[in-house]
C-alpha cells in the first residue's frame, strides 16, 4: 500500500463473542477520526474477512484459504477476538493466522492511562512494550494425545534411544514439543532492540526460564545477547560492560558509564528469569522498558502487565512480520463469551489496536485524535464498567462508542479545549 494513498483497503475480521459489538464501535471511531483528521480527504475501505466460529458454522471452515490470501494480499489488517474450542475441535485460528503469515512479533504496548482503576499502588510506573515471540515454543502445535501412536513412538524413542528415564508416567502421558531456534529468537530480539532504538527507550529485558530449560529458554537468552552484539554493537551495552568498567576503573567511573550511555540514548540489554520478572512487574516496573519474551512466557506476561494497568479490555496488540511488512492488529483479550451480547464489553483494546494500525500506515493525525479523545474519556470516567471502581457508573459499549464519536466531533470544533 502506498503511504500517500487517500483510500486504504484494510481487511477486518469481526471476531466471535463480543467481537461484533466492539468491532462496530471501533470501526465507526476509526472512520470518524480519519474523516476529521484529513478533512474528508482520506478514507478506509474495509474488506470483511470470514474467520472463526461464524465462518465455521457457515462454511465448515474456521479459516478459509481465501481469508488468509486476503490478509496476505493487503498486508495490514485488524481483527476482533476468535473463540478456540478447548480440548478438541479446530486449532486456534489466532495461532494459525500468526503462523501462516509468519507474524513473528506480537507487540503489546502497556502504558497506564490516568483514571483507570488499578489493583496496584503506582500503576503509572508501568510503561512497557512487550515483544512476544509468536511462532515457536510450545505454540508450534506439535502435540500428541495420550495413547496416540505418535505419543507412544516419541516416548519410546526418548526412553529407549535417548535413554531418558524421567518420564514419570510413560503409559499415560500426552506429549508436546518445545521449539526455540536461533533464527526465531534473533529476529524477535532484533525487532525489540530496533523498537527501543527508534523510540529512544532505555532498555531491553530478555525474559526466559533458562535456569531450568537450558537449551530452549537458555538459548533464547544467549541468542538475544548475541543479536545485540552482532547487529547493534554501537547502540547497546550490558551489565557485564558496567561491571568491566567498575573492575578496571572503579565505582564512580562505572556510574558515569551508565549515565553517559543513558544520555547518548544507548539501550541496556539485560535479562530476567521469568518468575523473578513477574515479581519485578509489581515491585520494580520502572526497571523495565522493552521486553523480549518467548511465546508462552510472553503470553502470561502480557496479561499480567495488562492486569496492572486496567486489564486486557484496554491493552492493544499487533502481530507483525517486520521483514515482509505483514501485520494483523488485534484486541488482546478473548471473545469473552460470559458477556457477549450484553453490550457491556470494553472496546478500547480494539480501538487502541486501531491506533497502532493507523500509526503503522503513517496516518498519525487520525491516530493522535483517537488517542487524545480516548485518554480524555478515561480521565473523565466516561468508560465501560470494567475500568471503574464504581461499576454502576459504567457506560454500555455502544453508548461509549456514541460518546466517543460525539467527543471527536466537538474536538474537531474546539480542538484541545475539550480536554479540560
Ligand atoms: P477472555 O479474554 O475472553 O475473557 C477473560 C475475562 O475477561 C472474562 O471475564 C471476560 O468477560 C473479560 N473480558 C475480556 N475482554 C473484555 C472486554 N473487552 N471488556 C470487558 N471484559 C472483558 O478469555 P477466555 O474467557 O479465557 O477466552 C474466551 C475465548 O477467547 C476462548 O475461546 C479463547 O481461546 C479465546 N481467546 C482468543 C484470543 C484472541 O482472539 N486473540 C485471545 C485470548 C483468548
Amino acid at each position: 500500500m502506498s503511504e500517500d494513498a487517500k483510500t486504504l483497503k484494510i481487511p477486518f475480521i469481526e471476531g466471535d463473542g463480543i467481537g461484533p459489538e466492539i468491532w462496530s464501535v471501533t470501526k465507526s471511531i476509526i472512520d470518524t477520526a480519519v474523516k476529521i483528521a484529513y478533512d474528508n480527504d482520506r478514507s478506509i475501505s474495509w474488506i470483511n474477512v470470514p474467520a472463526g466460529n461464524s465462518s465455521f458454522i457457515e462454511s465448515g471452515d474456521p479459516l478459509p484459504k481465501s481469508s488468509l490470501d486476503t490478509l496476505k494480499k493487503y498486508k495490514v489488517s485488524i481483527k476482533g477476538p476468535l473463540t478456540t474450542p478447548v480440548g478438541g475441535g479446530f486449532r486456534s485460528i489466532n495461532v494459525q493466522i500468526r503462523q501462516k503469515l509468519d507474524l513473528y512479533a506480537c507487540v503489546r504496548p502497556m502504558k497506564y492511562a490516568e483514571g483507570v482503576a488499578s489493583p496496584i499502588k503506582n500503576p503509572a510506573d508501568i510503561d512497557m512494550v512487550i515483544f512476544r515471540e509468536n511462532t515457536e515454543d510450545l505454540y508450534a502445535g506439535i502435540e500428541f494425545d495420550v495413547n496416540s501412536p505418535e505419543a507412544k513412538s516419541l516416548i519410546d524413542t526418548i526412553e529407549n534411544t535417548f535413554k531418558q528415564t524421567n518420564i514419570r508416567f510413560p503409559n499415560s502421558s500426552a506429549i508436546g514439543i518445545k521449539l526455540i531456534s536461533q533464527e526465531g529468537s534473533e529476529r524477535l530480539v532484533k525487532s525489540a532492540i530496533q523498537y527501543a532504538v527508534e523510540n529512544k527507550l532505555p532498555s531491553v529485558t530478555i525474559v526466559h526460564k533458562g535456569n531450568i530449560m537450558k537449551f530452549t529458554e537458555g538459548g533464547f537468552k544467549n541468542w538475544g545477547y548475541e543479536t545485540a552484539k552482532t547487529f547493534f554493537p554501537e547502540v547497546t551495552y550490558t551489565w557485564a560492560d558496567f561491571n568491566e568498567v567498575k573492575k578496571l576503573k572503579g565505582e564512580a567511573a562505572a556510574k558515569e558509564f551508565l549515565q553517559n550511555n543513558a544520555a547518548k540514548g544507548k539501550v541496556l540489554m539485560q535479562d530476567r528469569i521469568a518468575d523473578a520478572f513477574f515479581q519485578d512487574i509489581l515491585l520494580h516496573p520502572k526497571n523495565h522498558s522493552v521486553i523480549a519474551a518467548t511465546n508462552l512466557n510472553g503470553d502470561y506476561i502480557s496479561d499480567s502487565v495488562a492486569g496492572c494497568i486496567g486489564g486486557i479490555g484496554i491493552s492493544p496488540g499487533a502481530n507483525i512480520n517486520y521483514e515482509t511488512g505483514c501485520a494483523v492488529f488485534e484486541a488482546t483479550h478473548g471473545s469473552a463469551p460470559d458477556i457477549a451480547g450484553k453490550d457491556i464489553a470494553n472496546p478500547l483494546s480494539l480501538i487502541f489496536s486501531g491506533v497502532m494500525m493507523l500509526r503503522y500506515v503513517n496516518w498519525n493525525e487520525a491516530a493522535d485524535l483517537i488517542e487524545n479523545v480516548a485518554l480524555n474519556l478515561i480521565l473523565k470516567g466516561k468508560v465501560t464498567a470494567d475500568l471503574l471502581e464504581d461499576k454502576s457508573k459504567g457506560l454500555a459499549c455502544s453508548e461509549f462508542g456514541n460518546t466517543f464519536v460525539k467527543e471527536m466531533n466537538s474536538f474537531q470544533l474546539s480542538g484541545l479545549a475539550t480536554k479540560n
